[in-house]
């Protein structure tokens, strides 16, 4: 492949084209371990407190009267499938585009030209590319969006050399459009849009300081010739799904942070630790040939200093993000935060990438409103989920007895730590959503084309069973836990899953899904999550959107929303062809829902003819009513 042709595929195409994975080596036994729908189905859907309570009917199909009593409550008709170039909602809703790629944060920016992308001096000082995980924040009366820019397409932005990173000028500019952008926005007579020159604005990047905390901070691990404290450091990397803190602090969640690093000497020795992070010497954009903080073969500390959860004061322009090496390091999807009942502050967290592990922190501090928050995301104790095929499961410690590894290394090579404590590898967990009315927890298991096939980047067998049923997962599933004692710093949980997506059209097996998916919402590869304040969970998809064969039926990137009680699920919104649907979040009074469409491929927002754009939509009802 050339550089063009990998340019185009996805971080986790990329990835396991740099880091293939060995086979696995007892096929036999993974293909002895498949199960038949009947087994799948009372062995792992069926059980579960949840199941238990609800009655096993709830997850087992899905009658009309109880389909029409969630129907209702979600307050919508369910849209079908579409494949075309646009975004679709239910009647009696409309959406309008908030913010796109390039749109000015300041009034000196340049206006965007799709001809010719944004100039450097420009590219600091607009909204970025590839909108991801947002929160919303009111402040003194200002609603702010914090939004995360995951990462660049180089060929549109610098076209005038192909796409080619070629001098440190073109390296900055892709460095400046992305990270994190807090914005104003307001609704006027004409809708939403962001409040331009607000003092409140802000773009995070690759060049802003960071602050590194916890208890990997000043280790010998990340100290660099240009930071020996190994505390400071610039730029948070590759910002997929966020969290927002009890405290109204924004987390910005650092994923695939390896393809930033590459080495100048083809030949350099990696060091231990590299390889399970798919960190090698080849990158993605180039930095490394113009900007030696990026170069491993000169500082190969640096990439330990990336891949962490970032806290952003959205309320302080001037404030330091800090990187919380507490929270672990790894592909971080997003961080969703909880209280237990003693005030403990829990934020779970799943590590994207095929046959990674979930995680949770616990702090050791407690939250109480007012009181200092500056230090409850630096101590406590990370833990790594054990789910056992008994619909049990627990959460085990990454600590120095359990891992032989010292603190500092716990925090900074997390996956090695939690392979010492035989974690369960999972289908590539995205997004957790934490269900603000039961105490329970959802993490979106997206698909696994390896699962029961290869084992993970450190080797740990990925067996079928438990959460991941599915050997080759296309589909993806949607597991649920219940923490014992209803307390989320429990060591303990229940599990089960919510849904198996699948395709019931095509298949007639474990791959037609679990019975709450149908001809009328069928989806695959659920990413993006998050809960409204009802208790209804909104589900974004990122996915195969060929809408043929295994997919046929299924159209364009969406949208749906879950009824945890009933189990239900409903279509309620489609991207433009292309796209994945990702990052939500809601207005202050909750009649404006706000939803990001990525990487269109389809000529969105601005029709036919004119460069697609990554754009957040604000999507409301006619009537106004409140819609979260
Ligand atoms: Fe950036 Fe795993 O999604
Ligand atoms: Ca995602
Ligand atoms: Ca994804």
């Amino acid at each position: 492949m050339n550089d063009n042709d990998t340019r185009h595929l996805s971080w986790d195409e990329w990835d396991e084209l740099k880091s293939p994975r060995p086979e696995a080596t007892d096929f036999d036994a993974v293909v002895d371990r498949a199960l038949s729908r009947r087994g799948f189905l009372s062995g792992v859907l069926a059980f579960g407190s949840g199941a238990a309570v609800m009655g096993t009917a709830s997850l087992m199909g899905a009658t009309s009267a109880r389909a029409q009593t969630a129907a209702s409550r979600m307050g919508f008709t369910p849209i079908p499938a579409f494949t075309d170039a646009t975004v679709h909602v239910p009647e009696g809703y409309g959406w309008a585009t908030l913010a796109r790629w390039g749109d000015p944060l300041f009034s000196d920016a340049a206006p965007f030209d799709p001809a010719t992308g944004i100039d450097l001096a420009s590219s600091d000082k607009v909204f970025g590319e590839n909108t991801d995980g947002m929160e919303l924040f009111t402040v003194g009366g200002r609603q702010l969006i914090a939004v995360n820019h995951e990462y660049v397409n180089p060929d549109i932005n610098l076209p005038q050399t192909g796409g080619d990173v070629t001098s440190a000028e073109d390296a900055q500019k892709l460095m400046n459009l992305q990270g994190v952008t807090v914005m104003e926005v307001a609704e006027g007579d004409d809708g939403w849009a962001i409040v331009v020159d607000s003092p409140m604005n802000r773009r995070i990047h690759h060049n802003t300081p960071m602050r590194l905390s916890g208890p990997a901070a000043g280790s010998d691990l990340l100290k660099t010739e240009a930071d020996p404290t190994g505390t400071k450091s610039l730029g948070t990397f590759n910002n997929c799904g966020a969290g927002k803190t009890p405290w109204g602090t924004y987390l910005t969640c650092e994923e695939n942070f390896n393809g930033y690093f590459g080495s100048t000497d083809p030949e350099a020795t990696l060091p231990e630790g590299y390889a399970r992070y798919g960190i090698g010497h080849d990158s993605r954009y180039d930095y490394e040939k113009f900007d030696a903080r990026f170069d491993v073969s000169k500082n190969p500390n640096e990439p330990h200093r990336a891949g962490y959860v970032v806290e952003i004061d959205p309320a302080d322009p001037a404030s330091t993000p800090v990187k919380r090496t507490a929270l672990g390091r790894f592909k971080h999807e997003n961080a969703a935060c909880a209280l237990a009942p003693d005030g403990r502050v829990v934020v779970y967290m799943g590590d994207d990438e095929r046959g990674e592990f979930l995680y949770k922190f616990v702090s050791t501090g407690t939250y109480s409103a007012g009181g200092d928050t500056s230090t409850l995301l630096d101590d406590g104790t990370l833990y790594a989920a054990i789910f056992n095929d008994d619909g049990t499961g627990t959460w085990a410690p990454l600590t120095e007895d359990a891992t032989g590894m010292s603190t500092a290394e716990i925090h900074v090579f997390t996956r090695m730590a939690a392979s010492k404590v035989g974690a369960t590898t999972m289908d590539r967990p995205e997004w957790v959503a934490v269900n603000p009315v039961s105490v329970e927890g959802y993490c979106a298991l997206t698909n696994n084309k390896n699962r029961g096939l290869k084992p993970n980047a450190g080797g740990d067998e990925t067996p079928v069973g438990g959460p991941n049923p599915r050997e080759a997962n296309k589909y993806g599933q949607i597991v649920r836990w219940y923490p014992a004692g209803d307390n989320h710093a429990s060591d303990v949980f229940e599990w089960d899953l919510y849904v198996m997506a699948g395709n019931p059209e095509v298949h007639d097996d474990a791959y037609a899904g679990s019975e709450n998916v149908n001809a009328g919402n069928l989806f695959n590869s659920p990413d993006g999550m998050m809960f409204d304040t009802r208790g209804l969970l909104w589900i974004q998809t990122d996915g195969d959107d060929s809408n043929e064969g295994d997919f046929a039926g299924m159209g364009n990137n969406q949208m749906l929303v879950g009824d945890p009680a009933s189990g239900v699920i409903e279509r309620f919104m489609t991207g433009p062809k292309g796209s994945e649907v990702t990052g939500i979040t809601w207005s202050s009074d909750l009649r404006s829902l706000f939803a990001g469409i990525q990487h269109p491929d389809a000529p969105f927002p601005d029709g036919e003819g004119v460069l697609p754009r990554s754009s957040i939509v604000v999507i409301k009802r006619s009537d106004n009513a409140m819609i979260g």
